[in-house]
């Protein structure tokens, strides 16, 4: 197969990379540099085909057992729609049902149509129970 999922950390340059190359907004090298130290899980896909090049990610962040967050969820443009959106949430929900607590809460932001990606996994919208919010530093 091209395409391989690996638990493994990215390092904060392919991070960045990956972000803003896939149309997310870019993060300091500084705030990649402590965020990715402080992931409960990451996902990354490598292309076995190109030098295992780094095409995809996902990661969970938070406190690893009441509350977490699937986060950086991307895929490279030229490598879309080729099925690693799903190989990446596969392999966190494999990581969630293994390592993480029955009660534990595990939300995201899903951004323009990717929520019909996370549908897929099993997550449901929370409104009108629940509103979610982000409080934005910078624009
Ligand atoms: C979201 C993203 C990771 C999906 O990656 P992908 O490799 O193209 O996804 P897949 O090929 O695995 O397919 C995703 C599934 O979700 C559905 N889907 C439909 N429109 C979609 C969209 N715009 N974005 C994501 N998924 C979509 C697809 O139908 C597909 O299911 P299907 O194959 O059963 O039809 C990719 O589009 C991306 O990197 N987007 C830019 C960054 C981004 O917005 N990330 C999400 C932040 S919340």
């Amino acid at each position: 197969m091209k395409y391989q999922a690996v638990y493994e950390t990215v390092t904060p340059e392919t991070y960045i990379h990956l972000r803003v190359s896939s149309g997310l907004s870019s993060k300091t090298m500084e705030a990649a540099v402590t965020g990715l130290k402080n992931s409960v899980c990451c996902v990354v896909i490598i292309d076995t085909e190109n030098n295992n090049q780094p095409v995809g990610m996902g990661r969970i962040i938070g406190d690893g057992a009441c509350h977490c967050q699937v986060v950086d969820i991307c895929v490279l443009p030229d490598h879309q729609k080729k099925g690693l959106g799903k190989l990446i949430m596969q392999k966190l929900k494999d990581f969630i049902d293994e390592h993480l607590p029955v009660s534990c809460y595990i939300s995201l932001i899903a951004d323009g149509e990717a929520f019909k990606l996370y549908e897929i996994y099993d997550f449901k919208e929370v409104w009108p129970k629940s509103r979610g919010m982000a409080f934005l530093k910078a624009f």
